[in-house]
């Protein structure tokens, strides 16, 4: 990895972007998406950090939010209201209430209690909002188990079989407005087949709706692109191509029907790094543990799912030597790495956990009561 600036003298662990990857992962997911029409919505769970969303807001990207505070914060940092979608399985009142206050594009929505709220909700403002159904589509994304969201056992969207008596209440509804159908069936999905079932399906799905007289205007794909952790350096720009073309050779739209993506991880993850040092090096039995000065509060995801980040040693040229790389929490899956070869490390060596930019910095807490990292950019450091 190359940071130019000296950061020798910033204290670790911290967040370093690389402002200029993420400019280019941007340019590339504009010109692929606009070939077809295609609007893109950046989901803000993925990172939430104002100077990485005030970019990607500049790209007239939209917004996918998952809580009234996503909302408000998507509105703050400039996203225009009517790009922002809303979804999720539990949405409080609170979080109902500020969406439509905002008066944002659509709410995605998953069963017919949330419809019913949202619905006595927009009464009470005497407004009618747009609402998109989350359908599940049963297509096993192949990902891990905790971010496959499409499956029929999964908490998540509306089962087939029960599309009529949704569509049924709806008509009852009169404060919501049906506009569209929405599928998010997973993430981390590099088998580009798996879009391909996708696009099939919604076919499927689009023609039954059709049948049923109803066209609906949006579909949403969701997001779930998958980047290239084993090789961060090499493949810093997620195949944005293959990706909106494997729909654009498969979807089957009706007239004037729009297509609406929600697009996290592979749009920021591979533009940012956990920066950290060498505390120790401990002799195991069998084993030798790098103790770094992150942990499981800074990055979660090897802990959580048991996921796999490429690590470099910045500071050693030694020979490689086998190791667990493992941080300071007092919890035993507080771990980066197990057995991976690194050059050989030594107290204060400077290490770089890469691919860190989605799903990192914003799902860090203060367990231990440890300080939250800073975030440094490449554009400001000299
Ligand atoms: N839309 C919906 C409805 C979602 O639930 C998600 C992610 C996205 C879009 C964005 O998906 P992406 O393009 O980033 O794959 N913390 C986990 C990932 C959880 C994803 C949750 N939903 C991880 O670190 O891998």
């Amino acid at each position: 990895m190359n940071i130019k600036q000296n950061i020798n003298n910033i204290s670790t662990p911290f967040y370093y972007y690389d402002i200029d990857l993420l400019k280019t992962t941007l340019d590339v997911v504009f010109k692929e998406s606009s070939k077809y029409g295609y609007n893109v919505h950046y989901a803000i769970k993925a990172n939430a950090n104002t100077k990485i969303l005030k970019i990607i807001r500049d790209y007239n990207i939209g917004a996918d939010c998952v809580s009234g505070n996503e909302i408000t914060k998507a509105i703050e940092v400039g996203f225009n209201s009517d790009k922002i979608v809303f979804a999720g399985v539990g949405k409080s009142d609170k979080e109902i209430i500020t969406a439509i206050d905002n008066n944002i594009f659509c709410f995605n929505c998953e069963s017919v209690p949330e419809l019913e709220i949202i619905n006595k909700l927009a009464a009470q403002k005497e407004k009618i909002v747009h609402i998109a159904l989350r359908l599940n589509p049963n297509i096993d994304p192949h990902t891990h188990k905790y971010i496959t969201t499409g499956l029929e056992e999964n908490k998540f969207g509306i089962n087939l079989w029960d599309i009529d008596t949704v569509l049924n209440r709806i008509s009852e509804l009169k404060n919501l407005k049906l506009c569209g159908i929405h599928f998010h069936i997973g993430s981390q999905i590099t088998d580009l087949n798996v879009y391909k079932n996708l696009s099939l399906k919604v076919n499927e799905i689009n023609s039954l709706f059709q049948k049923k007289g109803i066209v609906p205007e949006h579909i949403n794909l969701g997001g779930g692109l998958g980047i290239d952790y084993d090789n961060p350096g090499k493949n810093n720009i997620p195949d944005f191509k293959a990706y909106f073309e494997i729909y654009n050779s498969n979807l089957k739209l009706l007239p004037n029907q729009k297509v609406h993506f929600e697009l996290g991880r592979s749009i920021v993850a591979q533009c940012g790094n956990l920066i950290t040092k060498v505390l120790y090096v401990k002799e195991g039995l069998n084993k030798k543990f790098v103790i770094v000065d992150a942990g499981m509060t800074e990055l979660i995801r090897s802990a959580l799912y048991n996921a796999h980040h490429s690590i470099e040693n910045l500071s050693s040229n030694y020979d490689k030597e086998k190791y667990d790389v493992v941080g300071p929490i007092c919890e035993s899956s507080d771990f980066f790495a197990k057995d991976i070869m690194l050059p050989k490390c030594t107290r204060n060596d400077i290490i770089a956990i890469r691919s860190a930019g989605a799903y990192g910095q914003v799902m860090s807490s203060q367990y231990n009561l440890r300080d939250l990292a800073k975030a440094y950019y490449s554009d400001e450091l000299d």
